[in-house]
């Protein structure tokens, strides 16, 4: 089933093209990586899925809904289905539980169901324990894993990642992309990422989507991607010979 129909979706800043009409779909449960040089249009392209703001021409489709003509109540709910996770997540100065309990709180549930929700995102991303930890006295790492936590916890349909593992060492990369490998595969959470890291969107994306100038150069396999480019500005990027 299509979770996710992007046509011809264009966003322009002032006088330049940051998106420039882009089309694809993609199904559910489907684990894609964005890979492109910097200013390629990653961060812009998971922004307007994400409803963050809204296009300058074309349109979403999300589970069969247009994002554009959706009332007010049906984006709030389309939005409650998507997470979204930086590259420098903000924590609060409160506790790690807090933290992770965060976007629980806008959504009406028990307390005990929050209270068990965290524990387990906090167990997922290996943080049992942490719950009363100043969320401030975290390392990067770990700010990073409970920022994980804290979407995890809402249970998101489509779970969208800006380099959410870009600053970290590798230990750190490794237990996030376990979790995401294990929430893509046993959760079913359709997850689209962007990456300046080929390994990791080799490791990772089934899917892969190399993007440059704003365009949607081309969308493969990873095999088809970083072995069979069909278009040469891929076959530049992934051979290194792009400078970017
Ligand atoms: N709010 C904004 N106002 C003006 N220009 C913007 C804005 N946001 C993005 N842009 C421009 O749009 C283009 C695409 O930016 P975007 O951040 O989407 O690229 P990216 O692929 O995520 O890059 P990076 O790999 O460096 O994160 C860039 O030229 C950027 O300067
Ligand atoms: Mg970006």
């Amino acid at each position: 089933m299509t979770l996710l129909k992007v046509s011809n979706l264009s966003k322009k800043y002032v006088e330049k093209y940051a998106i420039k009409d882009i089309s694809f779909e993609l199904e559910q449960r489907k684990f894609f990586t964005l890979i492109g040089p910097s200013g390629a249009g990653k961060t812009t392209l998971l922004r307007l899925i994400n409803l963050l703001e809204p296009p300058t021409s074309g349109e979403i489709e999300y589970n069969g809904w247009s994002l554009k003509t959706l009332h007010k109540k049906k984006m709030v709910n389309a939005r409650r289905e998507m997470g979204f996770v930086f590259q420098r997540p903000v924590v609060f100065s409160t506790t790690v539980k807090a933290n992770v309990a965060y976007g629980l709180n806008f959504r009406n549930l028990p307390s005990d169901e929050i209270e068990e929700r965290v524990h387990r995102a906090l167990d997922m991303v290996g943080l049992h324990g942490f719950e009363e930890r100043k969320a401030l006295t975290l390392s990067g790492g770990e700010i990073q894993r409970v920022a994980l936590a804290r979407t995890l916890a809402t249970e998101p349909k489509m779970l969208l990642l800006d380099e959410a593992t870009a600053d970290l060492d590798p230990a750190n990369v490794a237990l996030i992309e376990s979790v995401l490998k294990k929430f893509n595969e046993e959760k079913k959470v359709t997850i689209i990422m962007a990456t300046h890291n080929f390994f990791q969107a080799k490791r990772l994306g089934a899917l892969v989507g190399f993007m440059m100038g704003g365009e949607m150069i081309e969308i493969g396999t990873a095999d088809q991607i970083f072995n069979h480019p069909q278009d040469e500005r891929t076959e530049a990027f992934i051979s290194g010979e792009m400078i970017y």
